[in-house]
């Protein structure tokens, strides 16, 4: 039960952050102003997908861990600050930066050099969130085993 929620929790984080990630790119490169815009507006809304589904799956893991700390549940433990600073100090301030200067119209060099950073920032959550998932299948790879999937 509670590794199902922390699978759903997981993959709901993560999906949230490459739809943010691969939106915005797809926008910037393929789109005009007022698609930007729209990708803009939505990604602070969200939040209130992401937020959630991220403590969640921060929760449950260390639930699941049981005080474990060692090897592959010591480096998952360990990039969730990481991801939550990231999230905290660069993500959220960067996208309602960008989601006031969208609506504003004011495309100029400092929505450039913001969005720049936020998709480095974000690839390096994404990377992050992606490391916690193969190191997930590697606790559970004896499991997967022994029911002969
Ligand atoms: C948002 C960050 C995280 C992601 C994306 C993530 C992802 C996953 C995934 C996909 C699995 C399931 C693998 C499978 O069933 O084959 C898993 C399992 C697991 N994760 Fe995480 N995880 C995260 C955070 C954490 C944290 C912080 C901990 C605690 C150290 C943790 C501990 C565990 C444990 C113990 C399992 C095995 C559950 C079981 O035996 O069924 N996870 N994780």
């Amino acid at each position: 039960m509670l590794s199902t929620i922390h699978k759903a929790a997981a993959a709901l984080a993560t999906a949230t952050v490459a739809t943010f990630w691969i939106s915005t790119l797809f926008s910037e490169v393929f789109l005009d102003h007022t698609a930007i815009t729209a990708v803009k507006t939505a990604i602070p809304y969200g939040f209130s997908i992401l937020i959630p589904a991220m403590v969640l799956a921060g929760v449950t893991g260390a639930k699941l861990a049981k005080g474990r700390k060692a090897g592959v549940l010591g480096a998952k433990s360990k990039r969730m600050p990481i991801v939550a600073a990231n999230g905290i100090l660069i993500l959220i301030p960067a996208a309602l930066f960008l989601a006031t200067k969208a609506q504003a119209g004011s495309f100029d060099t400092a929505f450039y050099v913001v969005q720049a950073f936020e998709l480095l920032a974000g690839a390096a959550n994404l990377t992050l969130l992606g490391l916690n998932i193969r190191d997930g299948r590697k606790l559970t790879a004896g499991k997967r085993r022994r029911a002969g999937a």
